[in-house]
């Protein structure tokens, strides 16, 4: 097995130097000048086009928002990084998802057959006009999907689009976003009955796409199996649960879920019990946004902690195992809980104390940038997967790497999800030293912090103004 991603991972911690930004293009959408387009009806939450309202969710060019040199300052840390050459340069469009820097690098491909809503053929949604750009007019579902799918999702990431930002680490943040982009794509999915799959023929569903692999990785597939007229439903055989038993058995034979990795003996440590929590992640799809300006320290309810870890800890339906990262989190100043380090167990629901005490400095020396110091003084949760290199090489070979950084990014993000639907703020920072903690957090072996999102009430000066250009 080569050693590539090994390397990566001990060696790129924080972005390296780029010699020359000005060779990229500031441009963070395609275009294809002369492929035909599909239209697709705008607003998207105002048709019944079911498919053009998930891209619009999961891609769309959603939300503007104003922005000063001054709200870039905690950022950047000085003026001298500002640009002041041009007078518009503050008006920022968002998405619904968050991106490294806003860098938007992830796209999504529609693979569509006769069912789905849109002709069939191979398609990019083009965020900008809300529209599919054709680039095959064919059926190439049997390319792509793993089960009766009527309309297959393909999710890529431009890197130039990273790398012209953070060097080397273009590849963390695309595998991260990955999982984020993915995590959002099962939520917004809502009846389509979706999963998704990181391990694939990735080679294949690059040429289908016709890109240059080099330049833009195919990262995930979803697949959307709309469901069909119900039957008149017959009577309950809940009386009979050997005969269901046994057939029970075959199906799950015949479609297996992803087996866990090998598990380490329970230990010792103290566990508490958290609050029972049902996450509204569709909700929180409406209002999450990258907090700007920190939090304002005020205590958490045990019932908002519960919340976001329940989604932290939640199994996707895709093929990576539930445990491929583990949930690490840091608490101070939620009610009922000591300040330290823990570990969430999401099949107990329960905390387990991995290291007693206030973590806030901690996480400070490990923060790059004053926004990331200000959060750690000012949050009351941070979330930190953790990924055990060796078990994730042993089960997915070369691919380890790419795996384990979606898992992170899902976990975090449908964490964001959560925290929004019940009013908590949130960010994803990759600009801490996360292999700082993990003594702190008793890691061993190849087993590493992957990276952190802050929860807290949002500081008072926090909101920006911002318009939602769909809802
Ligand atoms: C993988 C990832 C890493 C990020 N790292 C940082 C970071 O280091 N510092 C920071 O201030 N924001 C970070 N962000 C937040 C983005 O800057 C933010 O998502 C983006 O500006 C879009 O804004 P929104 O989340 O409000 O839509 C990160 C986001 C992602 C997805």
């Amino acid at each position: 097995m080569g050693n590539a991603a090994r390397r990566y991972q001990e060696d790129v911690h924080s972005p390296t130097e780029v010699a020359n930004p000005e060779a990229y293009p500031p441009r963070v959408v395609k275009s294809y000048p002369d492929a035909p387009r599909h239209p697709l009806p705008w607003p998207p939450e105002k048709s019944g086009h079911r498919l053009g309202r998930l891209l619009a969710d999961l891609g769309g060019i959603t939300r503007s928002q104003w922005l000063t040199p001054l709200d870039m300052l905690p950022f950047t840390d000085s003026f001298e990084a500002i640009p002041d050459d041009d007078p518009l340069q503050w008006l920022v469009t968002r998405r619904p998802t968050p991106s490294g820097g806003a860098r938007y690098s992830a796209e999504w491909y529609v693979i569509a057959g006769p069912d789905s809503e849109v002709p069939t053929g191979v398609h990019y949604y083009d965020p900008a006009r809300h529209d599919l750009v054709r680039l095959r007019s064919g059926d190439y579902r049997s390319w792509v999907a793993s089960r009766p799918a009527a309309t297959v999702l393909v999710q890529t990431n431009v890197f130039w689009r990273l790398a012209a930002k953070y060097g080397e680490m273009y590849y963390r943040l695309a595998c991260l976003e990955a999982g984020i982009q993915v995590a959002q794509a099962l939520v917004v999915a809502g009846d389509a009955n979706a999963t998704a799959r990181l391990c694939f023929p990735d080679a294949d569903v690059t040429e289908l796409l016709g890109l240059d692999p080099r330049e833009e990785g195919v990262h995930s597939v979803v697949e959307l199996v709309p469901p069909v007229p119900s039957a008149f439903g017959g009577p309950s055989l809940a009386a009979f649960p050997r005969a269901f038993g046994a057939h029970a058995a075959v199906l799950a034979q015949s479609r297996p879920g992803p087996e866990p990795l090998p598990a380490e003996p329970a230990g010792e440590a103290e566990r508490i019990g958290l609050p029972h929590a049902r996450p509204d992640l569709a909700a929180g799809t409406r209002t999450r946004h990258a907090a700007m300006r920190g939090f304002s320290g005020e205590v958490m309810s045990i019932d908002a902690l519960a919340t976001i870890l329940t989604a932290y800890g939640q199994q996707a339906r895709w093929d990576l195992p539930a445990d491929l990262v583990e949930f690490y989190c840091v608490i101070a100043d939620v009610a009922g809980i000591p300040a330290g380090a823990y570990r969430y167990l999401p099949g107990e629901h329960q905390l387990e104390l991995v290291s007693e005490g206030d973590p806030r400095q901690r996480l400070r020396d490990a923060a790059l940038a004053a926004l990331t110091q200000q959060g750690a003084r000012t949050a009351n949760v941070w979330l930190l997967p953790v990924g055990d290199a060796d078990a994730a090489e042993e089960r997915f070979g070369d691919r380890w790497y790419r795996v384990q950084q979606a898992a992170a990014g899902a976990a975090l993000h449908r964490a964001c999800l959560a925290a929004a639907s019940i009013d908590v703020a949130s960010r994803i920072q990759n600009d801490v030293l996360t292999h700082l903690l993990d003594a702190w957090f008793g890691l061993t072996g190849r087993k590493r912090t992957l990276l952190m999102a802050h929860f807290g009430t949002e500081h008072p000066a926090g909101q920006r103004p911002e318009f939602r250009l769909t809802w």
